[in-house]
Parts: structure tokens; sequence; C-alpha cells
């Protein structure tokens, strides 16, 4: 059994997961409420809250699974990327533990275990079955928005990735435009569900150029249109253009995010693709994905919602991976141990 722990950005989450990747508790303690009001996360308040939260969430995770530390044969934990003073706080936590209990630490990381949550398995969802590496991944979040070819559990080459803000950010950021709350992604599909798609004309950024994505035009583009529906004055979200505004640019992210996954599948002539990371709970890119890839026979593996935002189900399960591979740190190699050690994907 594996206690996972993941502290990188606003979520203070543990998890215990099973040797073979079955999820058995998954505690995620959201800061939205507290990073909500400033628009954005601030690193700082991130890095206290986590330290009041982990040993609760720690507690729970366990209580939830139904076991003791005792129970315990390993450690999972993020060690990048991420905020440092965030990241610190599960490494520590992970450090005491480990030392204490004489327990191996597993570093993971953060995008890595991304891609691998689809191998999860829990009482509602059976896992990935017949997914094999070599396999193509889009991990799209907050922080990220890479395709990459994985060869094995924490094994990748990135293939393509943004050259300014991540698909998140660009939802997030049209969505603080518009006067939505933060993080905006899941209002903008929500409201994306009762607006027209191709009402207003936005780009698709370096749609066909290469596998790297660029959002930040998109961005200005919402802004445009958002100046011309309203001027100066505030959004009105009962106006029928400010759903439709959601609309379109949901699409045109989506439509990017959909066009290069499968030209990464064409271009390696991989038949797999996995989608990851809060934005791959976004229902747009869910629907469109799996038909756009069921069309060129392409089977998608489309990460379940509650795994897809941060989580440590993820880490845990992705550390029983490595575990099994012979990955792992203990006794004095604890010391080595710090935040960002990770192999990074080779480029
Ligand atoms: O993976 P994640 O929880 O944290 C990072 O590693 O960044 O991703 C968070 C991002 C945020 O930008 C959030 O707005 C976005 O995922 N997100 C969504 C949806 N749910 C979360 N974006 C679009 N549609 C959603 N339903
Ligand atoms: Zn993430």
């Amino acid at each position: 059994m594996i206690l996972g722990i993941e502290s990188s950005c606003d979520e203070t989450a543990a998890a215990v997961v099973t040797d073979a990747g079955v999820v058995r508790s998954n505690v995620v303690h959201s800061q939205i409420p507290i990073h909500a009001q400033y628009g954005g996360v601030v690193p700082e308040l991130a890095s206290r809250n986590h330290m009041l939260a982990i040993q609760p969430v720690i507690a729970q995770a366990l209580v939830d699974a139904g076991v003791t530390l005792d129970d315990i044969g390993a450690i999972a934990v993020t060690a990048g990327p991420g905020l440092a003073g965030s990241l610190l706080v599960g490494l520590q936590a992970a450090k005491a533990i480990a030392w204490s209990r004489r327990l191996p630490i597993v570093p993971i990381d953060h995008i890595a275990a991304h891609v691998h949550a689809p191998f999860l398995r829990d009482d509602t969802y059976a896992g990935a079955g017949e997914l094999r590496p070599p396999y193509v991944a889009l991990a799209v979040s907050g922080g990220h928005t890479s395709l990459y070819r994985v060869d094995g559990p924490g094994e990748s080459t990135v293939l393509g990735q943004t050259l300014d803000d991540a698909a998140g950010e660009a939802f997030d950021k049209i969505a603080k435009m518009m006067g939505l709350p933060y993080p905006g992604g899941i209002y903008i599909d929500r409201l994306a569900q009762r607006g027209r798609a191709d009402a207003i004309d936005l780009p698709r950024p370096m749609l066909h150029r290469d596998l790297d994505f660029s959002f930040s035009g998109l961005k200005t583009a919402a802004r445009l249109a958002l100046d011309a529906i309203f001027g100066d004055a505030p959004p009105d979200p009962e106006h029928p253009a400010f759903a439709d505004l959601a609309a379109s640019a949901q699409a045109a992210i989506v439509d990017v995010l959909v066009a290069k996954s499968l030209a990464a599948c064409k271009q390696t002539g991989l038949k797999q693709l996995v989608v990851a990371g809060g934005v791959a709970s976004n229902s747009g890119l869910r629907t469109r994905l799996a038909s756009a890839a069921a069309k060129r026979g392409v089977t998608a593996f489309i990460t379940p919602a509650r795994y897809c935002t941060d989580n440590a189900a993820m880490i845990a399960g992705l550390g029983a991976a490595l575990l099994a591979a012979g990955h792992g740190l203990s006794g004095d190699d604890l010391l080595t141990l710090d935040i960002h050690t990770t192999r990074r994907p080779a480029r």
C-alpha cells in the first residue's frame, strides 16, 4: 500500500493506493476560496495553508482507506514541477514519515503522474484496460500544455508544448475578463453549454504549425470581442453574447488541443492517446476528442474527471509503478531528496 502526497500548487492532497494501482482513498483539500479573492494563486498563502492542512489531510486519507501507517509500504510525493514553498511542505511531511517509519520514498514528477492517471482503478472505474506504452499523452492543466510520447511509467519525450500560456491559464484569464470566479475553466465549461460556439470568430493559434501551442493571441482576441460587445460597461452575464463568448473561446481552445493531439498520433504512428490534467475535465474537450479520435482510428483514454484535477491518487499510482520498477530512496539516501529532483522529460 502506498501513501501519495501532493502539494505542488493550491491543493493539499493525500491518497492511499494499493501496489496494483487500486485507489483506497483520495482526499483533496482545495484552497480555492483562499486564492479566489486575489484572482489567482498567491504562493506565500499557498505554502502557509499547506502547512495547516497537510497533517489532517494525510490522517484523513489513512482513515478513509481503513488503514494505519503500519499498513503503508512506501510514500510517493510530488517533487516538482510546482511552487517551491508549496512543494517543500509535502516533501518534508513525506520525509518525516519515511524517516520515522523506515519507508522508501519515490519522488514524483507531477506531469508524469497526470499522464499515468488513466491506469488508476476504483469501484466505479475499471482502469485503462488495454492501454500499453508507447502512447501519446496530452497533459493539459493550469500550468502545462504539452504533448508527450510516453514509453513507460515516468518515461517520456516532449513532442510539443506551449510557447506562452497553458490552456488552463487561457480558460482562467478569459473567465477573469468576463468577471467569472477563479479558477474560471469550469465556469466557461458550464456557460458554453448554452452558448453558440460559432457565434464569435476567434483565432485557432498555430493550428497547422508543428506540435507546439500558443494561447496568448486567443486571450487578446477574447478581450477585443468582449470590448466590442460591452464597450466600457462590465460584461452582462444575462446578455446572450456572454454565453456565446464562453462557447466560442472553449471551441477555439478545444479545436487546437484536438487537432494537435491527433497530429501527434499521426506523426509518431501511435494509435493510443491519453488526455490528462485539469483541463481534461472540460466537457467540450472530452466529447470532441473522443469522436475525433474514433474517426482517425485512435483509441482515446480520457482520464476520469476526479483524477484530472490535482490529486494524490495519481501521485501514488505512478509511485506504485515506479516502485515495481525498482525506484525509491530510503535510509540516508533520503537526505539527498529535494524538490525538483525528478527526471524531466527529454525534448
Ligand atoms: O491539473 P490542475 O488541477 O492543476 C495544475 O496542475 O495546473 O489544472 C487546473 C486547471 C485550471 O486552469 C482550471 O481552470 C482548469 O484546470 N479546469 C478546467 C475545467 N476544470 C478545471 N478547464 C476547462 N474546463 C473545465 N471543466
Ligand atoms: Zn496538475
